[in-house]
């Protein structure tokens, strides 16, 4: 089966080919240059910028693929949560390409296909515990099966991507700084004092990571070398004491790093001794491309006797193969949708409503 996945949740415009579970080839446009401008994403921009790409990528895919699209038989397409006009950009795209192709058509939760993710790298084992950490999720969850996933924490207010870009911001570093942060990280110090371990102090498995904005801020504003631009791009041209200011940067961002990854890794562990029937964790997400974040999961299971299965970096951040593989897996168990599927955005929960046919065919109607 050759399913087509499309990615336009937020400002990745990406789209992939899988057939029988196996990346064939996969296209991105990134717009993080031009968000960075504003600090952030900007939503109206971010939808525009879709429309723009999403045709000319589709013709890309398919001359690097050496597929034709008449060969295509599910087109599997990011359905939220998400920012709706992009969404909608991507979802529209999917229902058109679906219906002229006489393609089976299916809606992808953009958060399931995250965890799915780590299927491309060798096939899952269910159920597994799922932590989701992405700019807009900090979720962890029962994996029973691709289609089956059970909340069992979530943030409360900021997921951990954000408070990476938070801290970027204070630090005057462009947007998303969640990657700049930890290579700044790995040549620091960290000094595990420094910030604190937010909302261990309970009997949950949620998270709250908002007060580290306001810690990382009060420790910038006792450290003025830290505050921009001596932290940003000028940092090299300060003329006087510049490593010594460079290495309090580094040290910075590494205690801010080892704080939130103790943090999840305090969190996953208690999920785990409470889920005994978990011998799999699944990292995901943009924030599992952080490099000590992956490491300390890989020891935590290590530890236990487990197996952590963690993407590789480009498969942790948005991108469309593993919408494609999710949409494949599903597809192999009959699932699809009808062109009414509605599209989901950020803050209101996708709704399981997919159609499972005994003998999947091409298209459902
Ligand atoms: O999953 P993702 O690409 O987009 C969504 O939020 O859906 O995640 C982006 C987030 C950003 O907050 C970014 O700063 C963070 O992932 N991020 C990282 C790293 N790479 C990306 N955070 C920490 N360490 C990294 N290496
Ligand atoms: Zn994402």
């Amino acid at each position: 089966m050759l399913c087509l996945g499309i990615e336009t949740s937020c400002d990745e415009t990406a789209l992939a080919l899988v057939e029988d579970g196996v990346l064939v080839a996969s296209v991105l446009a990134s717009q993080a240059k031009m968000h960075a401008l504003f600090g952030g994403v900007v939503p109206e921009l971010a939808s525009r910028e879709h429309y723009r790409y999403v045709g000319p990528l589709f013709d890309e895919l398919m001359a690097r693929s050496g597929k034709t699209a008449a060969a295509i038989d599910l087109v599997a397409v990011a359905r939220g949560p998400g920012l709706l006009g992009s969404l909608l950009v991507g979802v529209a795209f999917a229902k058109g390409l679906a219906l002229g192709l006489g393609a089976r058509f299916l809606g992808v939760n953009h958060l399931h296909a995250h965890l799915l993710a780590a299927g491309l790298e060798g096939e899952l084992s269910f159920p597994a515990l799922g932590v989701l950490v992405s700019g807009g999720h900090t979720h962890l969850c029962r994996m029973e099966s691709p289609w089956k996933f059970v909340d069992i924490g979530r943030t409360l207010d900021d997921a951990a991507g954000e408070a990476f870009d938070k801290l970027g911001k204070i630090l005057g570093l462009p947007y998303p700084a969640g990657r700049a942060i930890d290579a700044l990280a790995r040549e620091g110090v960290a000094d595990p004092g420094l910030f604190p371990r937010p909302y261990l102090d309970n009997d949950n498995l949620d998270f709250s990571f908002s007060g580290l904005k306001t810690a990382a801020a009060a420790h910038v504003a006792r450290n003025p070398v830290l505050s921009p631009p001596l932290s940003g791009p000028l940092c090299e041209k300060a003329e006087s004491g510049a490593a010594d200011n460079m290495q309090t940067l580094r040290d910075c961002c590494a205690s801010f790093s080892l704080a939130v990854v103790d943090t999840l890794c305090a969190k996953a562990r208690r999920a785990l001794d409470r889920n005994s029937d978990l011998k799999t964790l699944v990292l995901a997400g943009g924030v599992a491309a952080n490099s000590l974040l992956r490491q300390r999961m890989g020891d935590l299971m290590r530890e236990r006797g487990g197996t952590a299965c963690i993407p590789p970096a480009h498969l942790c951040t948005d991108n469309a193969a593993m919408i494609a593989y999710a949409g494949w897996l599903l597809g192999r168990e009959g699932f699809s949708h009808p062109l009414s599927m509605e599209t989901i955005p950020r803050g209101r929960k996708v709704p399981d409503d997919m159609v499972r046919q005994a003998t999947p065919g091409r298209r459902v109607s």
